[in-house]
């Protein structure tokens, strides 16, 4: 692999994508603190400068309620920022691989998402990715857009997986959403996807690009989730007891963005290329607190 550029490099997705991309290519790795994506003339800039076979764009705003006022914000680094890198990649003849995600998706389809289906989002979250999609398609031939779910890791500021561990070390009982349904995906392994599309986008032919979905594989709602956290922690020692869950809906527990109820990603596509099927949702969940209780 060449040069690849990585937009995003403090994000949970961007750091683990920096590591295990790192001994394939090249990898320039920019943060906030190196470059604000609120400045488009400077992305120009570093894209010119730096001449990558691959930018990889895992940044965003991804403060989904507070991205319901904060809608410029939310635009300006969802949707500007990936056009104007899409539009620098496209002057180089590079390959954009951008990272989207299931609330681009209405969530009321009962049966996986296709890479095809019509996207129609629910919040400003959404609505700012899917114009970020659209942007990336419109400005670059050779794109890629990365549709995930559910994301969890090891690294990053916080996620579904480090809130349940820290509320099971607090609480007695915890309530949690049971009527959304979708897929939880470690960090780690859409490292590994993007490593592969990466790869692939070496010698690829026209058909290479275009939308892919990428989760772990199984479904289960966010009460499921968090009962097999709590399982697999326990097991591990990283909590003492596991709490009592209490499965709620979503009325229960109001939020200002509306989030897809049920958002399963249809992963066949991305299938081929690795030619297998993504881990499952519960071996990558034990992988990772894992990884924690190691670090610990
Ligand atoms: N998290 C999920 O559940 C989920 C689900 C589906 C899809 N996705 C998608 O997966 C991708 C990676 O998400 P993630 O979970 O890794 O999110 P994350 O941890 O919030 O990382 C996003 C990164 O973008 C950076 N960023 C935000 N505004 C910026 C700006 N103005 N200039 C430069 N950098 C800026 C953030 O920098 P700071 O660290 O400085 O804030 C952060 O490091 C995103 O495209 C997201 O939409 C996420």
């Amino acid at each position: 692999m060449g040069k690849v550029l990585l937009f995003g490099a403090r994000g949970q997705v961007g750091q683990v994508l920096h590591q295990v991309l790192s001994p394939h290519a090249e990898v320039t790795a920019v943060g906030r603190s190196e470059l604000d994506l609120l400045h488009p003339e400077k992305i120009r800039q570093l894209i010119a400068t730096e001449r990558p076979e691959v930018v990889v764009n895992a940044a965003a705003y991804t403060a989904v309620d507070k991205a319901e006022t904060d809608v410029e914000a939310a635009y300006a680094i969802n949707a500007t920022a990936p056009k104007i890198m899409a539009e620098a990649v496209q002057e180089l003849g590079a390959t954009l691989i951008h990272i989207s995600t299931d609330y681009v998706l209405k969530g009321d389809k009962g049966l996986p998402y296709l890479v095809q289906d019509v996207p129609e989002p629910l919040s400003v979250y959404g609505q700012s990715k899917l114009a970020g999609e659209q942007g990336v398609q419109q400005s670059c031939d050779r794109n890629i857009i990365l549709r995930t779910a559910w994301v969890y890791g090891v690294h990053g500021k916080g996620n579904f997986v480090k809130t349940m561990l820290r509320l099971g070390n607090e609480r007695p009982e915890v309530r949690v959403v049971a009527d959304q349904v979708g897929t939880p995906t470690w960090a780690q392994h859409i490292a590994e996807a993007v490593t592969h599309l990466v790869q692939a986008s070496e010698d690829a032919s026209d058909d290479f690009y275009g939308i892919y979905h990428f989760t772990n594989s199984g479904v289960c709602s966010w009460y499921d989730f968090a009962i097999a956290i709590f399982e697999e922690a326990y097991r591990l020692a990283l909590i003492s007891q596991k709490p009592n869950v209490i499965p709620i809906t979503t009325a229960e527990y109001p939020v200002p963005a509306k989030r897809p109820s049920y958002s399963v990603l249809d992963n066949s596509k991305i299938r081929l290329l690795l030619q297998d099927h993504p881990p499952h949702w519960r071996e990558a969940l034990r992988k990772m607190l894992k990884t924690l209780k190691v670090r610990s």
